[in-house]
Order: structure tokens, then sequence, then C-alpha cells
């Protein structure tokens, strides 16, 4: 991670005086295989595509494991950044990076629905973001709104949000009332499962790790709409069985999500206080 942020840390200290992205042309462990490449400055668009410049290229774990290529997404070859060597078409790589806030600077002939200044989004995963600018078809960026949202909601909001909504969606028809519990629940992803759930009047039983003072994560959980946060020394109090049922009124956990793949919550859940009609683990790790 530290050689990436560094790497990642380059692209904006000569963002000014030419076009940087992070690339790597065959898998392995990042720290040997990732390059900074220099490109020069982009063409005017052809039919169809657009210029864009990003403005922030955050890293994901997903990325890291791109590059290792233990991730089950594979990125495509990009040989449109040179005219020769290193990324053109006679050394194609791959440009690192999923997530990524880029504004458009130059549209294409028969562009649609976009223009110069709108912020977009890359619609797959690993399009390359970890550069300052790129070529892009037009078809391939979602134009987000003008207004409301901040540099980092856009550079932030391809993987984690969707996560969370789609395990809210996609395993249980889930109802205002019913309850459902996460451990990690101080990640990012378990925020904004508080969060949609709170949205939607779904009672949330949240697990984070214990801290020297619980009180201001406590708080920032519960204002973010948290129902209630334990930590998960407290499973091993007895008492606590009695206090869910009294909470939930005896109704079954409808979902459990499992962000940290250490423990989980029925069979190795010490005395055993929730049966969740369903387990989603979401951690690649
Ligand atoms: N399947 C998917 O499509 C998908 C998509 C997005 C994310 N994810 C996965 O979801 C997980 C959360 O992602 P994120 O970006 O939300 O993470 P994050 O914001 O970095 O938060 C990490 C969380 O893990 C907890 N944690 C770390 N080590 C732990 C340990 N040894 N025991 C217990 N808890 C531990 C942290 O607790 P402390 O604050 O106490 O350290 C924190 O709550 C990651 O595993 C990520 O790879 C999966």
């Amino acid at each position: 991670m530290a050689v990436l942020r560094r790497a990642l840390r380059s692209l904006s200290t000569f963002a000014t005086v030419s076009n940087r992205c992070i690339v790597y042309a065959q898998n392995g462990d990042p720290t040997k295989v990732v390059k900074s490449l220099t490109f020069p400055t982009l063409p005017p668009p052809s039919p169809d595509t657009v210029n864009l410049r990003f403005l922030l290229s955050p890293i994901n774990p997903a990325d890291v494991n791109t590059i290792e290529g233990v991730y089950p997404e594979k990125p495509s070859l990009i040989s449109n950044l040179s005219l020769n060597g290193l990324g053109s078409s006679e050394e194609p790589v791959y440009v690192g990076g999923t997530e990524g806030l880029a504004q458009v600077t130059q549209v294409g002939n028969g562009v649609q629905g976009l223009k110069e200044g709108d912020w977009v989004v890359m619609d797959k995963p690993q399009s390359g973001t970890w550069s300052t600018s790129r070529n892009v078809l037009s078809k391939d960026v979602l134009r987000l709104p003008a207004s409301g949202l901040t540099e980092a909601h856009g550079a932030t909001m391809t993987i984690n949000p969707p996560t969370a909504y789609n395990m809210l969606n996609d395993f249980v028809d889930l109802k205002a009332g019913d309850w459902i519990i996460q451990n990690g629940a101080n990640s990012a992803v378990g925020q904004l499962v508080i969060q949609l759930a709170k949205e939607r009047g779904i009672n949330t039983i949240n697990f984070v790790r214990s801290r020297d003072d619980m009180t201001p994560l406590v708080k920032h959980l519960e204002n973010l709409g948290a129902t209630k946060v334990l930590t998960y020394e407290e499973l091993s109090d007895k008492s606590l069985r009695g206090r869910v049922k009294e909470w939930t009124g005896g109704k079954d956990i409808c979902l459990a999500l499992n962000c940290t793949h250490t423990w989980f919550l029925t069979a190795q859940c010490p005395n055993n206080h929730f049966h969740s009609q369903h387990h989603s683990t979401y951690s690649k790790t």
C-alpha cells in the first residue's frame, strides 16, 4: 500500500507538467510489478469518446488484489497511452484503479449527454483510474449530478455504497421493523449499511472492536442510525440473549453481515445469542 500511495502521490506532483499513470504489465507483488508511466498530452477525442482528467483516485484493497491476480475481476489491457513503447499497442499495460472521480475535459463527435466540466465515474470495475487523464468511450462513464456531492463522495461511490445497498436488497426481503446484525460495523461498508437500513426503518445490531474510549464511536454510529452498538466482548455475557430478545420482541434476526471473516454469529458465537435467517460474508480476506 505504501508503495502504491507514493506512486499515486507522484501523479499529483507531476500533474501540471505531464500525464502520468500507474501501470503494470503482469500480475504479481505490487511493490515489484507496478510502474509509473509518463505519456503525452491526449489528442482531441475520437468520435464517441471523451477525454477525462482525474481529480481523485483512491486505492481500494480490491485494486491490490487485482494487481496480485487474485481478484475475480480482470482488467483489460490499454494501448492508447503512447504511440510506441510501454502503453502503446507494442506493449499494452493495465492501468490500476477502480474508483475515481474524473472531469470531462473534451468531448468527441457524436457523444450525447456529456459536456466539458461534467463530473463522471467509470461504470466498470478496474477501468484504470490511477491516471492523471484518460481517453475512454463515453458509454463507459456515468455522469454525476452537478450538485450535492463532494469530490470524496464521487471518488468513493462505486464500491462500498453498492456493496451495502446490494447486501440489504439481494438476499432477504427486508421490511421496516426487521432486525439485522453486522460485525465490523464501523467499517465504511458497515456505516453505509447502518444509514441505508435506518432510511428503511430496519433495525441494526452492530458489533465493533472495543477501544479505550468507546463513547465517540458509539455516538457516531448511533448518530448515523445504529439501533444498538456492542463490542465483541459482550458476546460472552450470558445476559445478552435476554436483552436481544427484549429488543427484537423475540423476532429472528433476518440477515447477518460478516465483514471480517474472523468470527460469526451462530455456531461459533459464544452463547449463540443470535439466530439469523440469512448470513452473508462479504470480506475478501
Ligand atoms: N465483496 C465485495 O464486493 C466487497 C466490497 C467492498 C468491501 N468489501 C470488503 O469489506 C470489508 C470492509 O471494507 P471497508 O472498505 O468497509 O473496510 P474499512 O473501512 O477499512 O474497515 C475495516 C473494518 O475491519 C475491522 N477489522 C480490521 N481488522 C480486524 C480484525 N482483525 N478483527 C476484527 N475486525 C477487524 C476494522 O475495525 P477497527 O476499526 O476496530 O480496526 C473496521 O471495522 C473488507 O474486507 C473489504 O475487502 C467487499
